[in-house]
């Protein structure tokens, strides 16, 4: 374990030598929500093959760097592609990243992602505040002895997503005309999406909505005592809910089409960062 605090603090170094200033919040950029990258002035770029310990990018042709800039002249970083446990990351990998932001010294962190409503009363191109989330089809991105240095061994989860962050969501939204909608996100590994049986079960478990990643960086933000704000945006209905097969270009269609409201969102939420 000692191993893994070296790694961390040969990563922060070496990004501590690219970078002369120090980001208040980190942001992970979901599936087809990559334009909030637009928004980042002065930006400074780091693609992830040139950060010492980073985890390799498994998927060809999928972008991953690294935005350090301003927005709203708050000081943020940004993550340009994540690591998902079905590319065959370990966990460990999963999370690698957002110890290492908190080693950085930042304490807050945005997290968004594409997901599948399972709420009915939802639609393709909302946008959902989670409020909580389920993560019993999760690996513990913290199974394994802990380390000390970064948080405690059964770190609580009652409250993962920020209330003050939330309430802050809210107001923008509000402010900008965003019918947002709040509920819980539902974490399954993937790659294949969940059958229509699943979702079923899901929705009887209180899920509003299901995803296939942001539950493992929660849980290890949550174990370092960072305050987390996630949004999803619904990119389609749930397996088994409209009587049509799912694909991933319906994902990517939609976060498309709700990027430019969802940027503005995150950016008006940045803007009031309190
Ligand atoms: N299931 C899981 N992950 C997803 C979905 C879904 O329906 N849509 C976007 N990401």
């Amino acid at each position: 374990m000692k191993d893994m605090l070296k790694k961390l603090d040969e990563t922060v170094e070496f990004l501590k030598s690219k970078i002369d200033f120090a980001p208040e919040i980190a942001i992970i950029l979901g599936s087809g929500l990559g334009k909030l990258a637009d928004f980042i002035k002065d930006a400074k770029v780091i693609p992830y093959e040139d950060i010492p310990n980073f985890p390799e990018t498994t998927v060809a042709g999928h972008e991953g760097k690294l935005i350090f800039g301003t927005i709203n002249n708050r000081k943020v970083v940004a993550m340009k592609g994540r690591f998902h446990y079905y590319e065959g990351n370990e966990m460990g990998a999963v999370v690698y990243p957002i110890r290492v932001f908190k080693r950085l010294g930042i304490e807050n962190l945005i997290v968004t992602n594409a997901a599948g409503g399972v709420n009915t009363s939802f639609k393709p191109g909302d946008l959902m505040l989670i409020t909580d989330h389920i993560s019993l089809f999760c690996e513990n991105p913290l199974r394994g002895e802990n380390i000390d240095d970064l948080g405690p061994r059964f770190p609580d989860m009652t409250v993962a997503y920020d209330r003050n962050l939330r309430t802050l969501a809210l107001e923008s939204a509000g402010r900008l005309g965003v019918d947002l909608k709040s509920g819980v996100y539902s974490y399954c590994k993937g790659p294949s999406y969940e059958s229509p049986a699943e979702i079923k079960a899901l929705r009887n478990l209180g899920a509003d909505a299901v995803g296939m990643s942001t539950v493992p960086e929660t849980i290890t933000a949550r174990h370092m005592g960072m305050r987390v704000l996630g949004i999803s945006c619904i990119t389609n209905m749930a397996a088994g809910i409209l009587d049509q097969p799912l694909n991933h270009a319906e994902v990517m269609e939609t976060g498309k089409r709700v990027e430019k409201m969802f940027s503005a969102l995150v950016s008006d939420i940045i803007e009031n960062w309190r």
